[in-house]
């Protein structure tokens, strides 16, 4: 059975008060709209549509090329949504009648507001709506507000679905509410959609009509009871996307909890991408790992630590407050304090990396330090170099990068700059206080600043000068 997924996107999202549109806002680090995409492709459709309209051109530009982009100038409700996004979809195999069911497909309804849905739940509406049924997710709500109900007869049979503005004083009694996703075999949700009208409380093309629709011509509804209330929980303003953000949070802390990790406090340490850890690692409060993260075995990272994009190795300890993106850190190393380490940097095992240190593109041998107070930029540094606090690689000539190379054992004083294009061969020592210019060969010391002088018996300005001299 082929699979067309649609997902709904094109709502103002007025009660987020934003400039933006409100799918593109984040929950842990990815769009809402990334987020159900994701999932949806998980399912493997056939083709992929996203119905935009507030905000569309932000929003396209957002997700690119992948999805067919269906524009809805007007938001005439649901019902309308999917009828346009079924236009840009055409009936693949001419099936487009009521009792090709099976063979023209199924459609699935997602919307770009609920982020945290699982492919779980999705695939039984999906089966469902394979066997020419309706498969509808549902939940049950402690608080429904204002979320359409699920109106079920005395066998418990799905019946309809009222809006909470159209319904009666008892309809909003109920409890289990209409998520808003669903699957449907394709040909029938396109002969029903011709049917709905817009005769309700709000004047809207309403999809959830289908329902009734659906119960009227003998399809049944199978309603697809979500695990959880968040996996069906819409945002519509900043509090509710800040509770999603707990809730997905959590579960992430308890992901990696049960994969052997420590963390100090879950309700205080955010995962925002694809985090993957090696037993016994330590992680401390306040601590955010963005993107793909690998951490290996033993792994400690100290509080208010960002890790973005990087590989860590076992044993390997993350002081306080450390930024790492975009690197390659090996085993048993040492970072920060307050260590920067920038994209393109690659630590082999057991670099020492202290505080105030910056690195960018560079790559440190086995054992070297650079333990305060230094930049390294555009360097290669062999094995068991000591780079001196204060030392800086003069990488750049205002217009042109330029590389540093430093040999093994090589001893850079405290205070110096590295004038790149720069090479220190192994075992060279570098005085304190140097600027270097040139090549310093193998075992050689360099020197290079201004000679001291001291001026014997030198007496202090006794006056204060006239301001005007
Ligand atoms: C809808 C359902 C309601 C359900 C609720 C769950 C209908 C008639 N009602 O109500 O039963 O409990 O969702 O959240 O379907 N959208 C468009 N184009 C439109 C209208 C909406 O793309 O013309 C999109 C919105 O961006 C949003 C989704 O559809 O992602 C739902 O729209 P919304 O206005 O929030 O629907 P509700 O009235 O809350
Ligand atoms: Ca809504």
């Amino acid at each position: 059975m082929s699979l067309d997924v649609v997902i709904l996107a094109a709502g103002k999202g007025t009660r987020m008060r934003s400039n933006h549109a409100k799918v593109l806002h984040t929950l842990a680090g990815r769009s809402l709209l990334q987020h159900v995409v994701t999932t949806a492709l998980t399912l493997q459709p056939q083709r992929l549509a996203v119905v935009v309209g507030h905000q569309a051109q932000e929003v396209m530009q957002h997700l690119g090329d992948g999805p067919v982009w269906v524009e809805q100038a007007e938001q005439l409700g649901t019902g309308h949504a999917v009828q346009l996004a079924l236009q840009a979809l055409p009936a693949t195999d001419g099936a487009d009648v009521a009792d090709g069911a099976e063979k023209s497909g199924a459609v699935l309804i997602l919307y770009g507001d609920v982020p945290m849905v699982s492919q779980h739940t999705l695939s039984q509406a999906i089966d469902a709506a394979a066997a020419g049924q309706v498969g509808l997710v549902t939940a049950e709500f402690d608080d429904p507000a204002e979320l359409g109900r699920i109106v079920r007869d005395a066998e418990g049979q799905i019946q309809r679905i009222v809006e909470f503005k159209d319904a009666s004083e008892n309809e909003r009694q109920l409890q289990e509410i209409n998520s808003g996703i669903m699957a449907v075999p394709a040909s029938r949700l396109r002969e029903w959609l011709t049917r709905v009208e817009p005769h309700n409380a709000q004047g809207e093309y309403y999809l959830t009509d289908i329902i009734e629709f659906a119960v009227a011509d003998g399809v049944p509804v199978v309603g697809v009871v979500a695990a959880t209330p968040e996996e069906v929980t819409g945002v519509n303003d900043r509090a509710q996307l800040a509770e999603l953000e707990r809730i997905y949070q959590r579960r992430q802390a308890q992901r990696l909890m049960a994969a052997g990790v420590t963390i100090a406090d879950p309700e205080r340490v955010d995962i925002r991408g694809d985090i993957t850890a090696g037993q016994d690692c330590f992680i401390d409060i306040n601590v955010v790992l963005e993107g793909t993260v690998e951490l290996g075995e033993g792994v400690h990272i100290g509080p208010g630590a960002v890790i973005c994009d990087s590989a860590i190795g076992s044993g390997t300890e993350v002081h306080p407050h450390t930024v790492v993106e975009g690197s390659t850190v090996a085993a048993n190393c040492s970072l920060g304090p307050f260590a920067r380490i920038r994209p393109g940097t690659r630590l082999d095992d057991e670099v020492k990396i202290g505080n105030f240190v910056e690195t960018k593109k560079s790559h440190l041998g086995p054992g070297t330090k650079a333990s305060h107070l230094a930049y390294l930029g555009d360097a290669t540094l062999g094995a068991g170099v000591n780079v001196g606090a204060g030392t800086v690689t003069c990488n750049y000539d205002g217009i042109n990068k330029h590389p540093t190379i430093i040999g093994d054992g090589v001893f850079v004083g405290t205070n110096t700059t590295l004038v790149a294009p720069l090479e220190i061969a192994e075992g060279a020592f570098v005085a304190a206080g140097s600027s270097v210019t040139v090549k310093v060969e193998s075992g050689d010391l360099a020197i290079g600043r201004a000679k001291q002088r001291n001026i014997k018996g030198w007496t202090r300005p006794d006056q204060r000068q006239d301001k005007d001299q």
